[in-house]
């Protein structure tokens, strides 16, 4: 299978994990795009979602999915969202398309985060992937200072053009960790958060996956994580 196909098959399964009449979060990314493809045949049964990006919101509106403000809403029985690696407890790198920071606001209010991802996201350790660090741009030579004493080595992420920061929906710019080893992500996830200047660290270790839906040639596994 490829990895479309693989990441469809998740897609498709996290359907069986939307609450009926309830507000559902939702993701960013190729594979919450394909998601969002498939709840859109469902949206009868739900209230509405709450979007992690603009792009998200505009693909759940070409859906006719109403999509509520945060602020609105009182309970979010999940939150349904891919990942960049995932590791075997649940842990997660996330914000790859730049939406950490309000995935993470999402993740943190909903009750259940169910991650969907294809087997190549899984890992023993996390790292391999650059680890995404949104910051306040007034602070980006600062804090890309004390990331590279954490040791890795921080690049501005650009947009494509090459020429010009990319900026996240926040207005703020990322900074992408190359080269680390994350043994220990709550630390990790602690330590980054706690640098002045720093918005969101992309590790979601504190704020973990409770299930990830992995899809592989032999079909969706389950994994269901303590927190
Ligand atoms: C978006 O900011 C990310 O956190 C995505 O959830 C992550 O990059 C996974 O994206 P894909 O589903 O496109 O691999």
């Amino acid at each position: 299978m490829t990895q479309d196909q693989l990441k469809l098959s998740v897609a498709r399964s996290a359907i069986d994990y939307i609450v009926d009449d309830g507000i559902i979060g939702v993701g960013t990314g190729s594979t919450a795009n394909m998601f969002i493809d498939e709840l859109g045949k469902n949206k009868h049964r739900i209230k509405g979602a709450v979007a992690s990006s603009e792009a998200t919101a505009a693909r759940l509106r070409s859906h006719n999915i109403p999509v509520l403000d945060l602020n609105e809403v009182d309970s979010i029985p999940v939150y349904i969202d891919g990942a960049d690696e995932i590791n075997t407890y649940g842990a997660m790198i996330k914000g790859g398309g730049g939406a950490l920071t309000r995935e993470k606001i999402i993740a943190s209010a909903a009750e259940k985060f169910v991650c969907i991802a294809d087997n190549s996201k899984l890992v023993h350790v996390l790292g391999k992937y650059p680890l995404p660090v949104e910051i306040v741009p007034m602070a980006r030579s600062v804090v890309k200072r004390k990331l590279a004493a954490l040791g890795g080595k921080p690049f501005l992420r650009l947009n494509k053009d090459k020429n010009s920061p990319f900026l996240t929906d926040n207005g703020n710019m990322i900074i992408d960790l190359m080269g680390l080893e994350i043994t220990q992500p709550a630390e990790m996830e602690e330590k980054i958060n706690n640098i002045v200047g720093v918005v969101t660290v992309g590790l979601f270790a504190r704020q973990s996956a409770d299930i990830c839906l992995l899809g592989t040639n032999s079909g969706v596994n389950v994994l269901v994580f303590d927190r």
